[in-house]
């Protein structure tokens, strides 16, 4: 099962559980709902799915493909690929996202283990206090970060597609029991309308690129995730197939996600626009009110925990590939040393929810607080930007004719039809919508 000593997926399915394992995480259940909250509800939702499989699903498509065409790290796939000094910079870019996304989603994944124990040993203190505590916050940070650094140093089979197996099964039957249960509260048609009567006067600039931040965030695109999970992909693959059922997989539990929260929302009575505390404020409310709401909120939390961690194992994945493949560091040295960084990089993040004033308070592009503006930076201004260099590489550089070499090997005649679409997509739509969307944000339109 080694290739070349980097390791290769156990099975087809491995590899769509591996990758569904890294784009569904806390992207589908957190930041999903509090953004589409923030964006005015149902318009949001249609644009987001408009994103994904308009302009996500083919970068999806590009990055699978130069994975596997160079079995290489996204620094080294560009190098391969291209004489040009300048492209590998997607690449590096890549490699700060990562690290610049894994500083800022582990402290909220250190929230769900924090959820997990205070669901075993009630708490009196509420999400407010729970987050501006900096001792159970520096910790279940930290203590998330060392659970991705194990899985890390154990390898792509062992570490990564052995949790995927299990998750998305459990993930998908508890959120339709939480859907059920949630739809029955007083209240809850209002939230049912607030998610899927759109109201189209809702949106602007910031709600488009909003839409497709989210939608490069939750399928982990636009920084080389998919370019490393590529280059573990065997050639007996389908790569189009493949990607086309991460794409659903993991838009279908954002959607259901977004079902189980918003008419609970309307029923507890709270705020859409809240932001990042939404979930963690709305669901323990719910579970409080339930039968056997203790055992219902620990399974959740646990579960949730799992996504975020083979989440958080694609993320540092991402710098760590680098690390072995471009500088020959050992896996160990590269993951250890990763990670530690990460660490010091997320503390500001951690500290922001309460705990240091200024981390708390500090604006820029008008988020508040470092984790908020941490999001925003790397989300909806890194991937999209990471998947427009992407695109205009493999359509313009690379070239849609050696793409499609790779692209078509093990698919049908009528499979190839539909293929020919997607050329048009990476050389025109995507670069072209990208951009027009980042334009427009900064001119403020
Ligand atoms: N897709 C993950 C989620 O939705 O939680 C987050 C993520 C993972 C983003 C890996 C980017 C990435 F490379």
């Amino acid at each position: 099962m080694e290739q070349t000593g980097r390791g290769i997926w156990g099975s087809r399915l491995g590899f769509i559980l591996a990758a569904a394992g890294s784009a569904i995480g806390l992207g589908n259940i957190w930041r999903y709902p509090y953004i589409t909250g923030q964006n005015g509800g149902a318009a949001f939702v249609l644009l987001y799915v408009g994103c994904v499989f308009l302009i996500a699903l083919p970068v999806l498509i590009a990055e699978l493909s130069l994975g596997r065409r160079t079995t290489l790290d996204p620094v080294g796939a560009f190098k391969a690929l291209s004489p040009s000094k300048k492209w590998p910079m997607v690449g590096y870019l890549g490699v700060i996202t990562g690290i610049g996304i894994l500083s800022f989603y582990a402290v909220v994944a250190g929230w769900t283990l924090g959820y997990i124990v205070r669901t075993i040993i009630p708490s009196t203190e509420d999400f407010a206090q729970f987050v501006a505590n900096p001792f159970e916050e520096i910790g279940y940070f930290a203590a998330f970060l060392l659970l991705t650094m194990f899985v890390v140093l154990g390898g792509v089979e062992k570490g990564i597609e052995r949790w995927s197996k299990f998750l998305m099964p459990a993930l998908f039957v508890l959120l339709g029991a939480l859907i059920i249960y949630n739809l029955t509260l007083p209240g809850a048609g209002a939230g049912i309308e607030f998610y899927l009567k759109p109201d189209f006067s809702k949106i602007t600039a910031s709600t488009a690129l909003a839409a497709l931040g989210q939608a490069f965030f939750s399928l982990s695109l636009g920084m080389g995730t998919m370019i490393t999970y590529g280059s573990y992909i065997s050639k007996k693959e389908n790569i189009p197939i493949s990607g086309a059922s991460v794409a659903i997989a993991d838009t279908t539990i954002a959607f259901l996600a977004g079902l189980m929260i918003f008419p609970a929302l309307f029923s507890v009575g709270m705020e859409p626009t809240q932001g990042p505390a939404l979930v963690f404020n709305v669901l323990p409310a719910v579970f409080a009110q339930m039968p056997a709401g203790n055992v219902i909120s620990l399974a959740f939390f646990i579960l949730l925990a799992i996504a975020a961690l083979t989440s958080t194992v694609s993320l540092l994945e991402v710098p760590v590939a680098y690390m072995v493949d471009q500088k020959k560091w050992s896996r160990k040295k590269a993951t250890v040393v990763v990670t530690a960084a990460t660490f010091l990089i997320g503390l500001p993040s951690a500290l922001s929810q309460g705990t240091v004033e200024w981390f708390s308070n500090l604006t820029v592009f008008g988020q508040q607080g470092v984790l908020s503006i941490m999001s925003f930076v790397f989300s909806d201004l890194s991937l999209p930007i990471g998947g427009f260099f992407i695109s205009l590489f493999v359509g313009w550089v690379w070239g849609v004719d050696k793409a499609y070499q790779e692209l078509l090997l093990n698919t049908s005649p009528m499979m190839a039809k539909i293929l020919s679409l997607w050329g048009i997509f990476v050389r025109y739509i995507c670069p072209l919508v990208i951009l027009l969307i980042l334009v427009s944000k900064i001119l403020g339109i």
